[in-house]
């Protein structure tokens, strides 16, 4: 489905993109969609103990992706990237540039969402995956791209993936939730600073999609909070103005939208993709 022209031929990264059902996964394919050369990038095998392999997108996995993008006619390499590590954000841009010519949207997505703990029972170590993977990895993530963007001098587009715990608390995730409200603050400084250069930094907000990592998480929060996960889905619905938790596709689209010409003014933003549950 080709809704944006002008993104057609765009190069397009999505790190944490190699986990099947996951955001990225989606949002990389809408983005070869609608004719972007994309790069899925996943970190390709478990760090360490605190990382079930159940949790990431493996090698194998992103090259599954790639193979049905290419299959659907689209454009797709794969390449791993650890986005703790600086050099190897720096490398997964170079190597992007090095095949494709160029880069011009980027979107950092790649997350720990599984490390749920209440405050007194969490150790550094947790946090600092967390907020690792999360923020640290995000800002590795603009600043590479955002350098190759000023040595293009045509500008370019930041989409980072946040969340309703950009915006509001929740119980349990209390690294998650700083994770992600830093993200915002990032991401409004970085619009700031490159908006000079043409660049927009934004970040979606998704509520729960229920897929994915967030089946896992209603298993968690069911239990945490004494409901069936009918019950706890049940009262998800409840709270949601339109009545549904949010899906893969719903993200895919505020993402195609963001590194289209038709958000060329938009930027400093964190936008709510949660059907009417989060509007502040
Ligand atoms: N699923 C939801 O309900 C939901 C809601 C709001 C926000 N989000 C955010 O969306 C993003 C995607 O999450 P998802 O729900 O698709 O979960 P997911 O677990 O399927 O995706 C996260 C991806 O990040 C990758 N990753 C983890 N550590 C990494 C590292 N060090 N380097 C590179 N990749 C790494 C994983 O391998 C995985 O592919 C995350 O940032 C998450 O916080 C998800």
């Amino acid at each position: 489905m080709s809704v944006y022209p002008d993104l057609r031929g765009k190069v397009a990264i999505v790190t944490g993109s190699g986990r099947p059902k996951g955001l990225g996964e989606a949002m990389v394919k809408r983005l070869a969609a609608e004719g972007c050369k994309v790069v899925v990038s996943d970190i390709g095998a478990a760090r360490g103990a605190e990382m079930p392999e159940t949790a990431i997108g493996s090698s194998k996995e992103m090259q599954q992706i790639v193979a049905e993008i290419r299959a659907a006619g689209g454009e797709a390499i794969g390449l791993v990237c650890d986005v703790l590590e600086e050099a190897q954000v720096a490398e997964l841009v170079a190597k992007t540039v090095a095949h494709y010519g160029r880069l011009d949207i980027m979107v950092n997505n790649a997350g720990i969402g599984y490390l749920m703990k209440p405050i007194i029972e969490m150790t550094q170590a947790d946090w600092d995956a967390v907020l690792g993977v999360n923020l640290r990895g995000a800002f590795f993530g603009i600043k590479y791209a955002a350098k190759q963007f000023i040595a293009q001098g045509q500008g370019g587009r930041i989409i980072n993936i946040g969340s309703q715990a950009s915006k509001s608390g929740f119980p349990f995730a209390s690294a998650y939730v700083s994770s992600k409200h830093g993200m915002v603050g990032l991401t409004r400084s970085a619009a700031i600073e490159l908006g000079a250069q043409g660049i927009t930094v934004n970040t979606i907000c998704p509520n729960h999609v229920t897929t994915g990592l967030g089946a896992w998480q209603n298993q968690f929060f069911s239990a945490a909070t004494g409901r069936s996960e009918e019950k706890y889905l049940a009262d998800m619905r409840a709270r949601i103005p339109l009545g549904r938790p949010g899906l893969q596709e719903d993200i895919a689209k505020a993402c195609a939208f963001l590194a289209s010409g038709e958000a060329a003014y938009i930027t400093g933003e964190a936008m709510n993709v949660s059907g009417g549950e989060e509007y502040h």
